[in-house]
């Protein structure tokens, strides 16, 4: 087959002609790596519309509201897989077989616990940190513990600092909860599921017995497969640059926590349980469609709009029916969750957000989720954070081992000052 071009005019130059690439699935791409030598860069403030890299890992398709891991329909792996054979399916590229997924299992829960000295490390926070700063320095730290023995040029230790990490994020998160309660940690119980374990490491205390409710885990299982990849968001996107450079992985992941962080990405959850409260009953609803749609309230809707999904986030469709069954089995009659639907009924039959194409993404939900399940608001993100672990370290991964990997550098469109001349401070009158 003949390789399609596009061809570009630039002022006074010839016309360059320019590869499309095509993947297996979603919009081509056009090369543009040949265009510096006729002096120009191409301007692209967000991404909008770049492919900075090329993936193999995960596929969205915005428009039809698809979401695939390895090819497979996040609804299916949802309902019928478990997170850590996701985890095995991000990072391996198919899903294991019996024998493989039991050894992947033994050898993650082989790694749960943390070295005692990194403990010692979350006395240095103030008990009301945030648990996200929290997460931030002790996953950075693990670099101090795993520097020397890692060489990211070895396929071996790059699996093995990919084991820890996934491993270690539920021990490292418990722990930062702990750490603000007052509570002792407690240790990981690799008796229990990935999900199970943590639920327990959040609420046991050494003096009850501790008894995981299997809903709940199951509920827990299914946010963390939900949340587990989304190709190249900001955080992801955050790590891949941050590794391009050859920086240790352990670093790297806490450069993507630290992205994760904000509201406009996995602080949603949070944001929008704020939202909900603020709202408090279905009659103030419309006030707020209103502030939403007015340009000059900075108000947004959480949880609603998604750069890539344009018609609806098929994440918020598993979220919605697991918060039903999380309620239904704890039979809370949570307020929040009417005035949730309410204003998601409201807001998909007004112009402006139909215009617009804002769906309720996975954060509507998840945050009520995870308010029944009584786990604090301030450990929504770090939740994400645990499950998008394994979809960082896939990408880390899967940039290491293409060949040809280059530092990543952006160029950019300056419009500061040129040819200014220096005085000294004495001579000087701004
Ligand atoms: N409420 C009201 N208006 C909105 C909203 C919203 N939630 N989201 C976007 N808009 C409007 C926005 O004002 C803009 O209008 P106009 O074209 O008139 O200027 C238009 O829709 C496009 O918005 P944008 O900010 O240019 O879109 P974006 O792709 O840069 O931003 C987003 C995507 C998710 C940051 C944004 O929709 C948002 O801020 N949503 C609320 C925060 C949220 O729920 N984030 C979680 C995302 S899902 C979890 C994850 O993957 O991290």
């Amino acid at each position: 087959m003949t390789e399609q071009k596009a061809i570009l005019h630039l002022p006074g130059q010839e016309a360059i002609e320019l590869p499309i690439i095509k993947g297996t699935a979603g919009n081509d791409v056009i090369d543009i790596s040949s265009l510096g030598k006729a002096g120009y860069f191409t301007y692209d403030p967000g991404f909008l519309v770049t492919a900075s890299c090329e993936s193999a890992i995960t596929y969205i398709d915005g428009d039809k509201g698809i979401l695939l891991h390895r090819g497979y329909p996040i609804a299916q792996l949802a309902e019928k897989s478990d997170y850590l054979e996701v985890c095995y399916l991000l990072l391996n590229g198919r899903l294991p077989d019996k024998n493989e997924f039991d050894k992947f299992h033994s050898i993650v829960l082989h790694h749960t616990m943390i070295h005692e000295q990194l403990a010692k490390l979350y006395q240095g926070f103030r008990r009301d940190s945030h648990p996200m700063a929290i997460m931030v320095g002790v996953v950075g730290a693990l670099s101090a513990f795993y520097h020397d023995s890692l060489d990211i040029t070895n396929v071996k230790h790059r699996e093995v600092a990919a084991y820890r990490l996934i491993s270690k994020m539920p021990t490292l998160a418990a722990m930062s909860y702990k750490y603000s309660n007052g509570q002792p940690f407690v240790y990981p119980d690799n008796s229990l599921s990935y999900a199970g374990n943590f639920l327990k490491m959040m609420f046991a205390v050494p003096c009850e017995e501790y008894k995981v409710n299997p809903v709940l885990e199951r509920a827990m299982d299914k946010i963390f497969i939900l949340h587990a990849d989304h190709e190249q968001n900001a955080s992801t996107s955050t790590v891949r640059l941050a590794g391009s450079s050859g920086a240790n992985p352990f670093a790297c992941i806490a450069a993507g926590i630290a992205s994760l962080w904000g509201p406009a990405h996995g602080g949603a959850n949070e944001a929008c349980l704020v939202m909900l409260e603020e709202i408090a009953s279905v009659d103030r609803i419309p006030e707020f469609i209103a502030r939403a749609k007015d340009k000059d309230d900075p108000f947004r809707l959480m949880g609603f709009g998604h750069r890539v999904y344009k018609n609806h986030d098929p994440r918020a469709t598993v979220m919605r029916k697991t918060c039903h069954e999380v309620l239904n089995d704890l039979q809370i009659n949570d307020p929040l969750l009417d005035v949730a639907m309410e204003l998601e009924r409201i807001a998909l039959e007004d112009p402006y957000f139909i215009e617009k194409k804002l769906y309720p993404n996975v954060d509507f939900y998840s945050g009520i989720v995870l308010q029944a399940m009584g786990i604090p608001r301030s450990m929504f993100t770090v939740i994400f954070a645990i499950a998008r672990t394994v979809g960082w370290v896939s990408h880390w991964k899967e940039m290491l081992d293409q060949p040809g990997q280059r530092i990543g550098r952006p160029r950019q469109l300056y419009t500061g000052a040129v040819d200014l001349q220096f005085d000294h401070v004495d001579d000087r009158c701004n």
